[in-house]
């Protein structure tokens, strides 16, 4: 049980409170007044440069904000991460996804044990596995060379991957077909296999626990999938079947051989096991090397995370301007909006990192918290949702902080005309940050010859926050280092609010109901204790079923 105060009646938090009520500033008058602003709230780590000066700050709010990080010693939590130490407690797990990514001569114990050196050993045996796959030597069970990949898993076990080789997809061996299949719904996996060929078709069941309903029973159905497919043999299943997991006993029990398991720990979060084995098939895509050059882009932001001071730290600043917003102005959701086609799904990830770890309501000692904890994290590419969502944020009467991320250069296998459309997608990335930030006045519209009944629609009131993050181009270690920066800042969020990012306690009751409640779907059985409005669903479900 901790004594130190509540976090709302620490004179940090009261500060920011006296704070948050004399402001009145509009960002118009934060630029014309600071000459330097543009050039002073810009942080760069890696090859990420963060532009965080059109939010509403100044030199004094940034003050307050790293004043309330020191009194609830962020820094110490971290140091104690990085070190092992079991900082997950209600599930008595230490939390080191950062190993996943450390050199080879590092040093980071669990229990008095190094295990670095088992990281590398899974990675050499991902490495092997994959050049294998790549180059042919890895065939099925008729001969034939694997043409296609399909990762099965859900949440962590399928986000990471899926995600990541959609950003990576100019990266990847074009000739393989990669798939990832994560609902229940057996849609999902008909639609994945539907035109493959069971001999050229390579499964990775990806799970931590092996015991997920969705992915077991998928990983089911694909085995029969596959063996109606190859005449029913058995031994089949030991060409065209892998596991990633870091329960063996389980994956024996399935019937894979534990050869064919790569394995991680349970000191890996399922939302942080994407660079762990969890990545093999990203890695098949990309390749070893440029897997690695993935990792080193997220061990480049750790270092960065550790060492920075607090002023340039980067997912300090950015954890702190989201508890700026969420706690004192009430913001309840966070926008990230690339301006990348290939981050089509990076904002899908981050609901899972940001959600699932921050989406709590008791601190640490299982007291319940009188502040705002997770933000709802939302967004799809930027110019898209120019076309559809964006004009609430402009106009609409909530306060939607946002990220707009973007890279210098288009990938380099467009076609010259194509590469030619990318000044296009960035200017409208720089004008939207501009036209968020500092709006359009009634007398700038009155000056274009509006008239008067027409100047309130069409008046902007500008002053919403947005960060910028920019980038030369989107390479394996961009990537890293942009989910890297994300991990860390929702870890200081979670410091901040004194709960506990790495548990998900919220995910199992619903869990435990689909179980009991199945029977009576399938069955028709009775299930005790159901409450009237989803026993009278059921009823209804079982009737439209029969006709
Ligand atoms: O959604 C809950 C969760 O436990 C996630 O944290 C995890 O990523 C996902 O389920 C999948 O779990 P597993 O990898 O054990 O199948």
């Amino acid at each position: 049980m901790s004594d130190s105060p509540k976090l709302t009646r620490r004179p940090e938090w009261t500060a920011l409170e006296d704070h948050r009520a004399e402001w009145h500033v509009h960002l118009r008058d934060l630029f014309a007044a600071d000459p330097e602003r543009a050039d002073r709230y810009v942080v760069r780590v890696g090859d990420l440069r963060i532009d965080y000066s059109k939010n509403l700050v100044t030199n004094e709010t940034l003050a307050l904000l790293q004043e309330l990080a020191v009194a609830t010693d962020v820094f110490g939590l971290r140091d104690a991460t990085f070190r092992g130490d079991r900082i997950n407690i209600t599930e008595d797990r230490a939390v080191l996804h950062t190993a996943l990514r450390a050199p080879r001569d590092a040093v980071i114990e669990v229990d008095g044990k190094n295990v670095v050196p088992g990281v590398h050993r899974v990675l050499d045996k991902m490495t092997a596995f994959a050049e294998g796959v790549r180059s042919g030597r890895w065939t099925g069970h008729t001969g034939k060379r694997i043409k296609n990949v399909v990762n099965i898993g859900i949440g962590g076990s399928d986000l990471g991957p899926a995600m990541a080789y959609e950003v990576l997809r100019p990266y990847t061996a074009r000739e393989l077909t990669f798939r990832f299949v994560s609902n229940v719904d057996g849609a999902d996996l008909h639609e994945a296999v539907r035109d493959l060929d069971p001999a050229e078709t390579l499964f990775i069941v990806a799970s931590k626990t092996f015991t997920t309903i969705e992915t077991i029973t998928n990983a089911t159905s694909a085995r029969s999938w596959l063996l109606a497919g190859l005449g029913g043999e058995e031994k089949a299943v030991a060409k065209h079947f892998v596991a990633l997991s870091t329960n063996e006993e389980k994956v024996t029990e399935f019937g894979i051989d534990p050869d064919n398991m790569f394995e991680f720990w349970d000191w890996v979060g399922g939302r942080y096991s994407f660079d762990s084995a969890i990545g093999l098939s990203l890695m098949i895509a990309i390749g070893p090397a440029a897997f690695r050059d993935l990792l080193d882009g997220f061990h480049l932001v750790d270092e960065h995370f550790q060492t920075a001071p607090a002023e340039a730290n980067a997912p300090l600043i950015l954890g702190l301007l989201g508890i700026w917003y969420g706690n004192f102005f009430d913001a309840q959701s966070h926008a990230v909006l690339p301006y990348s086609h290939y981050l089509s799904k990076f904002t899908a990830y981050l609901q899972q990192l940001d959600m699932e770890s921050n989406g709590k309501s008791v601190d640490r000692d299982g007291h319940p918290v009188d502040w705002q904890t997770g933000p709802v994290v939302w967004g799809t590419p930027g110019t898209n949702g120019q076309h559809a969502y964006y004009q609430l944020i402009h106009q609409g009467t909530k306060l939607i902080p946002a990220d707009l991320i973007g890279f210098a250069r288009p990938v380099d296998e467009l076609s010259e005309e194509l590469k030619a459309q990318h000044d296009l997608l960035m200017a409208n990335l720089f004008a939207q940050g501009q036209a968020l930030a500092f709006g359009k006045t009634a007398e700038e519209v009155r000056a274009e010859g509006v008239a008067e009944e027409q100047v309130r629609h069409r008046t902007f009131r500008g002053n919403h926050p947005t960060t910028t993050i920019l980038a030369r181009e989107l390479t394996p270690s961009v990537l890293g280092q942009l989910i890297a920066l994300y991990e860390h800042k929702v870890f200081v969020q979670g410091a901040v609010w004194n709960i506990d990012s790495f548990d998900q306690w919220g995910v199992e009751l619903g869990k435990v109901l689909a179980k009991r409640v199945e029977p009576a779907l399938t069955e028709g059985a009775e299930v005790p204790g159901l409450d009237s409005s989803t026993a009278a669903l059921v009823a209804a479900y079982r009737e439209l079923k029969e006709v």
